[in-house]
């Protein structure tokens, strides 16, 4: 069945008895790569000012002159919406001198752009509005030029609810660098969904190790134990042309948890989560995945969430997908945690790591967050707006604290290269896929 009651193509299974692509096994040199300035400005210029990146939420710029600024390695740009409610997105910078137009708002309302520093000023739309003693600038004589003055205007489309960029203009279009990833992701129906939270964290690594923390899951056993306790950590994997996927079942356990009598406090809490009794349970701790499945299921045509449209595992497991060069839709039937490794503005040993939080929200349901950009250690358990179940901020503080030493050690001269097996072959295809853009 490859498509449900309603005609909705369902997300594609990964053939668990397909062989792995074979896609290289040498060690991944990576010292250079990590830290060195000459590898972050080539990828810069090959790597991120040339494919699609993810921006802002749709979602947030609603009405004519609602802005979102958002940073990207050493630039910054303005998202707005024009008079016309036409998306545009400008480089964030004054065609005057070149200071930043918008230095210190994350996001807002504006009937124009207004330089702080000599006042000059833009039209919503990007067009310039109004340099001050504009005759006495030669080239002002006769009145302020047609298209010279403008803000410089980048390319945007958008799909999922999110506005994405391509900063050199030359990329395909977004739906064909995307590639199955919004076929795949359809029936999740994104962008319906809502932002609830947003946060910026500023780790000690580059933005290429923050990314391969997250692209397996063979790291659970060593340094997430508790994540055995209500997930398997082996999980089935997919590469999609630049992209990838693995599929992680959720709500139950993975080795050496087999087998036990007990339900584990962190499937309690997992199945408390969704709104279910864990006192009322009586089957073994594995197999809570398929209770949810069950309880969504019976549910399905009295509720806000898509459960309709998405296959019984789909109800439990996680689908976790890596749009390269470096988001990350950890994809869940109810919502989508998000993950956006961004390199940090000048020091490749740095990086900002965004965490969006998505969710269906019914439409009479008002949403609360605040905005902030962390650039000191946090107490992950501490800071969120709308409380996170607490084995997830455990996890983030585990994957947070450690990415210091793999930064340290990444770079040491005693370091041979990454050795990777089959359950980081996301990693590795990642990797590959630098290399592609970099060398092309
Ligand atoms: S730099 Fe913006 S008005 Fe002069
Ligand atoms: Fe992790």
């Amino acid at each position: 069945m490859n498509s449900n009651d309603q005609g909705m193509p369902f997300t594609p299974e990964i053939d668990a008895d397909s062989p792995l692509p074979d896609i290289g096994r040498e060690r991944i040199i990576a010292s250079e790569r990590f830290d060195s300035p000459a590898f972050r400005d080539k990828e810069w210029s090959r790597v991120f000012r040339r494919v699609w990146n993810m921006g802002p939420r749709e979602e947030e710029i609603r009405s004519p002159g609602d802005f979102v600024t958002h940073e990207l390695g050493r630039e910054s740009f303005i998202f707005i919406r024009d008079q016309n409610e036409k998306l545009r997105c400008f480089f964030n910078v004054c065609q005057h001198r070149g200071n930043q137009l918008i230095p210190d708002a994350k996001c807002g309302n504006r009937r124009f752009l207004k330089c702080q520093f000599h006042a000059w000023a833009w039209n919503i739309d990007g067009t310039i509005k109004a340099v001050p003693d504009a005759h006495t600038f030669p080239g002002l004589k006769n009145g302020l030029p047609c298209g010279e003055l403008d803000l410089t205007e980048v390319r945007i489309d958008t799909w999922g609810g999110w506005i994405w960029f391509n900063i050199d203009g030359e990329a395909p279009p977004l739906l064909e660098f995307l590639g199955v990833i919004p076929e795949h992701l359809n029936p999740y129906k994104m962008q319906d969904m809502r932002l609830y939270e947003y946060k910026s964290f500023q780790w000690e690594c580059n933005w290429k190790a923050g990314a391969d923390a997250f692209n397996e899951s063979y790291h659970f056993r060593g340094i997430h134990p508790q994540m055995l306790k209500w997930s398997e950590a082996r999980a089935s994997i997919e590469l999609l042309g630049e992209h990838s996927r693995m599929i992680n079942r959720y709500g139950t356990t993975s080795p050496p948890h087999m087998n036990e009598k007990e339900l584990f406090p962190e499937l309690k809490q997992w199945l408390s989560f969704y709104g279910m009794d864990p006192e009322a349970y009586e089957g073994r701790p594995e197999d809570v995945r398929l209770a949810k499945q069950k309880y969504a299921r019976e549910m399905q045509h009295d509720t806000h969430y898509p459960y309709v449209h998405l296959r019984d595992d789909q109800l439990s497991d996680v689908y976790h997908y890596f749009v390269f060069p470096n988001v990350v839709f950890n994809t869940f039937a109810e919502g989508i945690n998000v993950f956006r490794h961004r390199p940090h503005e000048t020091d490749p040993n740095k990086m900002y790591y965004d965490l969006l939080l998505l969710a269906h929200i019914p439409p009479d349901h008002d949403v609360q967050f605040e905005y902030k950009k962390f650039t000191t250690p946090v107490k992950y358990g501490e800071i969120f707006d709308n409380p996170q179940p607490k084995i997830i901020t455990e996890v983030m503080q585990q994957d947070a604290d450690n990415l210091q030493y793999v930064q340290a050690g990444i770079r040491s001269e005693g370091f041979k290269g990454m050795y990777l097996g089959d359950q980081e072959l996301r990693v590795r295809h990642f990797h590959n896929m630098i290399d592609k853009y970099m060398g092309g």
